[in-house]
């Protein structure tokens, strides 16, 4: 058995290197991502060990089945950018991560809201400037305010307990209810009813092409005035120009947003002293309603350990069983 794992971090390097000696198989490791250029370097590999931001090549599936391989398994959750159909006419098992740390997502959505409603980033701005008085930034309180949740997998359910600690009202939707959630009668039956009664909408559920752009001009036009709205989800969930209109405006009072639609060219790169090209970006960035981190809320040590080892237990298990629990299906 023997994997090659692409777009391999330095702070991902322990948790393979404890795997490979606890597992005594070989893994090699290269800190490119998959690209049409370098697919024959999966030659000879049973599985694939992946982790990328960029949709995968096209033709990667065929290729990979071409040359014998078994599993392809992602470091993450979102399949977003993967061909699940080109992987299943090819005979290709893919596996995810989907729990790797469900309260890392949560807490920094809820760590987004914080700092928005407590203006932190504009005091953070005055300090620099030696301006030390308070007006006109009064904060609100979330104890106060009605939050509602899109999505309630994993992570909405995570951020829901930490809302109720802080003691918010919360609303949610979800078209699958959870039991447990569904006995602290939350559940709103659509989203429009959610919009009308929320005071923040934290989003919390995966991209698919039926949710893109969600969150738009007619959405925004149904929320209170003086929303705020979290996105640490997927960023072609809102339609960033809709929401920059609402942000100038004041109808949105503030957006947390970890995930941005064209994210992929700028988060986790080294920029530094270059010009960004994307106006779009450049103008939200620019709010100081706006707060925008690059995509950042996964990335903790507990979650960087079990994306590793899960995607490499997973990859192990359907070699060695022909299944495994975090199979995606298609
Ligand atoms: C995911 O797990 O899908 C994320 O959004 C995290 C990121 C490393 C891709």
């Amino acid at each position: 058995m023997k994997f090659i794992a692409f777009n391999v971090r330095d702070d991902e390097r322990q948790y393979f290197e404890t795997w490979i000696k606890e597992n005594q198989i070989e893994v090699d490791l290269y800190t490119d991502e998959i690209t049409p250029d370098n697919l024959d370097l999966v030659k000879g590999y049973d599985a694939v060990i992946a982790l990328q931001p960029n949709e995968y090549p096209k033709e990667f599936f065929s290729k990979f089945a071409e040359f014998g391989g078994k599993v392809f398994s992602i470091r993450n959750v979102g399949v977003d950018n993967i061909d699940l159909e080109a992987a299943a006419q090819n005979n290709i098992p893919v596996t995810n991560v989907p729990a790797y740390s469900p309260n890392a997502i949560a807490e920094f959505s809820v760590t987004l809201l914080l700092q928005l409603l407590r203006n932190t980033e504009i005091f953070e701005k005055r300090m620099q400037a030696n301006d030390y008085r308070w007006a006109p930034y009064v904060g609100k309180e979330i104890h106060d305010l009605t939050v509602g949740i899109l999505g309630t997998g994993r992570i909405g359910q995570a951020a829901i307990q930490i809302y109720k600690g802080f003691g918010a009202k919360i609303v949610a939707f979800d078209p699958y209810h959870n039991p447990e959630l569904e006995k602290e009668d939350i559940y709103v039956d659509s989203k429009e009813e959610l919009y009308a009664k929320a005071d923040v909408i934290s989003l919390h559920m995966p991209a698919t092409k039926q949710d893109e752009h969600m969150i738009d001009q007619d959405a925004i036009a149904l929320m209170k005035d003086g929303v705020y709205i979290i996105n640490t989800a997927r960023g072609s969930l809102i339609d960033t120009k809709a929401l920059l209109a609402a942000l100038k405006s004041g109808k949105i009072a503030g957006a947390g947003l970890d995930t941005y639609e064209y994210e992929n060219p700028i988060f986790n790169h080294d920029l530094r002293g270059q010009k960004i090209e994307d106006e779009l970006f450049n103008e939200l960035v620019s709010l100081d309603n706006v707060l925008v981190t690059p995509h950042v809320a996964f990335y903790t040590q507990t979650a960087v350990k079990n994306m590793v080892t899960v995607a490499l237990d997973s990859a192990k298990s359907v070699i060695e069983t022909g299944s495994a629990a975090t199979l995606v299906k298609k």
